[in-house]
């Protein structure tokens, strides 16, 4: 468990692929951002998720996911049922991604009856559109939708941060093509409109893994050598 900014812990980096499980938090409200797969001898994310929150009296007001692929969406149904109250909202192409549904339903524990009968859905909302916007304790809490690594890159805001998925920002290519080049260009863009048009001053960039934590950057400067990297 470590606290990497205020109002923001990385549980653990669970999993072969060493992904964060997140909880952001203000004035007792709290988000859990990614619900990674875990190995064998982890404590599951959600237990400790769940602990973590009971203890510091944190209320799950929200669970989101910084996109669909595997290592960062598989115990989602497991979340829905720890945190039956909690609101799950993401971009509508969560469940556009075809894979994730055929990967979810294979999960063990996974309520297969109870979603073919519609009473268990994995979201509480699916926004369409490039925003959505709600808050934690009153602090502003943004996702922007905008393909880059995949083709459900939610990149979340918070109290000077983004959560930028699986994005690779600055001076390195992405390492898949998911996305063509085109889009991943425009989605800079309007990742780069956005911000401005919130008025926000983004000056922390962590990756979704956890694994790349950059504090005090440029974030337009970043944006616009990322672009840079991709014309070239
Ligand atoms: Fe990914
Ligand atoms: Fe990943």
């Amino acid at each position: 468990m470590k606290q990497v900014a205020p109002g923001y812990t990385i549980l653990k980096r669970y999993g072969p692929h060493k992904n964060a499980c997140w909880v952001l938090e203000h004035n007792g409200e709290a988000a859990v951002v990614d619900m990674p797969p875990y190995s064998s001898g982890e404590r599951p994310p959600y237990q400790r998720a769940e602990s973590f929150t009971r203890k510091r009296k944190l209320r799950v007001k929200y669970g989101l996911l910084s996109h669909a692929h595997r290592d960062h969406a598989q115990t989602l149904p497991h979340f829905r049922s720890w945190f039956p109250s909690s609101h799950f909202v993401g971009h509508r192409s969560l469940m556009d991604d075809r894979g994730m549904a055929w990967m979810l339903s294979r999960t063990p524990g996974f309520p297969f009856e109870d979603w073919a009968a519609g009473r268990f859905s994995l979201f509480d909302q699916l926004f369409d559109g490039e925003i959505w916007s709600g808050d934690l304790g009153g602090e502003p809490l943004h996702i922007l939708y905008a393909p880059k690594h995949s083709w459900s890159d939610n990149l979340i805001i918070f109290k000077g941060a983004m959560i930028t998925g699986d994005w690779v920002v600055g001076d390195l290519r992405d390492c898949n093509a998911l996305v063509p080049t085109e889009t991943k260009l425009e989605s800079i863009d309007r990742v780069q409109r956005l911000v401005r048009e919130l008025d926000y001053h983004i000056h922390m960039l962590f990756s979704a893994h956890g694994d790349c934590l950059y504090y005090q950057v440029d974030f337009h400067k970043m944006m616009e050598r990322s672009r840079f990297v991709h014309r070239n």
